[in-house]
Parts: C-alpha cells; sequence; structure tokens
C-alpha cells in the first residue's frame, strides 16, 4: 500500500482518521468492536428466548410484544386450559363453575365451599405434589396463580430496565460513535443521522414500552425502534472496520514516533 492514490478517500491520509490511524488505535477500537458485536448478537438470542417465547411460540412476534408488555387480558391460564388441553378431564357443568370462580375473583371462601371438592375430584388425579412439573392443585395458592390474567411487565421491572437500558446502551453508542465519528469520506447526509440515530431510537424504543404497556397498539413501535437501533450499529460497525482495515491495510511503520498517526 505505498501508492496512495490507490485509495478512493480524499485526504485519507491526512489527518487523524481510521484509514490513518496506527495500528495500536486500530487494534484498540477493532477489539472493542468485535465484543460489542458479538454482546450484540447474544442480546438477539436473549430476546427470542425471552420475549420470543412469551405467546407459547418460537419465534419473536406482535403478539409477543404485546404480551411481555402489555399481558394477555384475555383470560387467565386456567381458563384458557379449561377451554383448550382440560376440556376433557371434567364434565362441562364442573368445568363452568371453575371458570365462573375464576372470572369473579378466584376467592378463597368459594374455594373452600365449592371449588375445592370439583377440582379434588377431576383434577388432582394428574395435578398432585407427586406430578412432578406439573402444578400441584390440591394446594388452593397453585390454582390461585393460574386463575391470574396477566397484565405484562410490572411498573418496577420496566423502570428498572428502562434505567439499565438507557445508560448501558448509550455509553455503548458512545465509543461505536466516537469511532465512527474518525471515519472519512462519508457523506453529512449519512454520517450525523448515524451518529445521532442510535440515541433518538433508543428513546423511542424506551418509550415504546411503556406505550405498549398503556396500549397493544404500540407493539410495532418496539419493533421499529430496535431495528433502527440495530441498522445504525450495523452501518457504523461495517464503515469503522472497512475504513481501519480494507482502505486503511497495514503499513510498514519505520518511524514510532507517533503514536496516533501513522508516518
Ligand atoms: C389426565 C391427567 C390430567 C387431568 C385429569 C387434568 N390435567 Fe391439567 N394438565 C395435565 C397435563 C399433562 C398438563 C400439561 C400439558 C398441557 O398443558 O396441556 C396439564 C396442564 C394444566 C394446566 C397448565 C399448567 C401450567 O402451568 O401451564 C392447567 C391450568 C391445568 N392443567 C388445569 C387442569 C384442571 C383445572 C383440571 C381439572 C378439571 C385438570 N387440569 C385435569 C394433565 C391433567
Amino acid at each position: 500500500m505505498s501508492n496512495h492514490d490507490n485509495v478512493p478517500v480524499k485526504y485519507a491520509y491526512k489527518g487523524a482518521n481510521l484509514i490513518s490511524f496506527g495500528t495500536s488505535i486500530k487494534l484498540l477500537f477493532t477489539g472493542y468492536l468485535t465484543t460489542i458485536a458479538a454482546g450484540y448478537i447474544m442480546a438477539l438470542i436473549q430476546i427470542l428466548f425471552t420475549h420470543g417465547m412469551a405467546d407459547g411460540q418460537f419465534g419473536l412476534s406482535l403478539n409477543d410484544i404485546v404480551y411481555s408488555y402489555y399481558g394477555d387480558r384475555s383470560g387467565s391460564v386456567l381458563e384458557s386450559k379449561l377451554n383448550g388441553s382440560m376440556k376433557y378431564n371434567a364434565p362441562d357443568e364442573e368445568r363452568f363453575k371453575i371458570i365462573q370462580w375464576v372470572r369473579d375473583g378466584a376467592s378463597e371462601q368459594e374455594y373452600n365451599t365449592t371449588i375445592k371438592a370439583v377440582v379434588d375430584q377431576n383434577c388432582v388425579t394428574c395435578h398432585n405434589a407427586d406430578a412432578g412439573s406439573l402444578p400441584d392443585f390440591s394446594k388452593f395458592e397453585n390454582l390461585q396463580k393460574v386463575s391470574e390474567s396477566s397484565h405484562g411487565a410490572t411498573f418496577q421491572s420496566l423502570t428498572r430496565l428502562s434505567h439499565i437500558h438507557l445508560f448501558g446502551i448509550s455509553f455503548i453508542f458512545m465509543f461505536v460513535g466516537l469511532i465512527f465519528s474518525f471515519s472519512t469520506g462519508i457523506p453529512c447526509y449519512y454520517k450525523y443521522p448515524a451518529i445521532v440515530m442510535p440515541y433518538l431510537f433508543l428513546l423511542i424504543d424506551i418509550a415504546s414500552w411503556w406505550l405498549t404497556k398503556l396500549s397493544p397498539h404500540f407493539a410495532w413501535l418496539v419493533i421499529v425502534a430496535g431495528f433502527g437501533l440495530g441498522l445504525s450499529f450495523a452501518f457504523m460497525w461495517c464503515v469503522s472496520m472497512y475504513q481501519m482495515w480494507v482502505l486503511g491495510g497495514i503499513r510498514k511503520q519505520s518511524d514510532r514516533r507517533n503514536a496516533i498517526l501513522r508516518d
């Protein structure tokens, strides 16, 4: 790479930029970008396993996001099972008694007077203490747990997640953006938005969690913001790596007095 005319970027070897940086700085930046990219992939896998399974099916869908933040308020696990895979384990009038009890608020008093007998007779043959993975319905608390309808993420968990994400992710994009801002030859109308967009999408992303908790209609906003965040990350990552190692190449350095710039 002794022939500078091969470099398509104007002024590429002048001043402090990703092409002209010394190898030690490039290695430092590359180490950071590589580790952060691995972290990003892990985060995506984690999302797939937590939110992706929220609607009971693998893979991320709009429903997953609604269930995660807004909850499934259409009913409880108990009611949907009694209308689904547990339908034939009790005669209809017994099933309706349990469903009515759930809809009335699953009180312990009514459980003791009528529901316990119904459950003991129809369900506890399978749902008992020895059943292993199945919930033990001979205990009131276990039945009560599946009778609650889900209200999604709690206020506390959202506040906790929001502040961790705001602090943590803005820190990540501080350094990714700083490295990328040393890129050269990128038109301003790509460069400036790429630096600002992660922060904008981060704020929209966090806001969309809270909005989705209020109304399921905002679930698409979570996807749009997450996609935007990923896109600007990928753009800055690829441009930085390309300029450092492809355009920059590795030149022999005879004089190493300059730590920042290549001689
Ligand atoms: C023949 C055995 C059997 C009987 C009787 C039975 N169940 Fe189940 N139940 C299962 C099995 C197996 C599962 C797990 C598979 C599934 O979810 O369909 C299950 C799952 C459930 C679940 C979901 C638990 C969870 O944590 O996801 C609920 C709720 C439930 N049963 C309620 C009942 C009720 C109420 C009755 C009585 C009317 C009943 N079952 C009777 C075998 C039984």
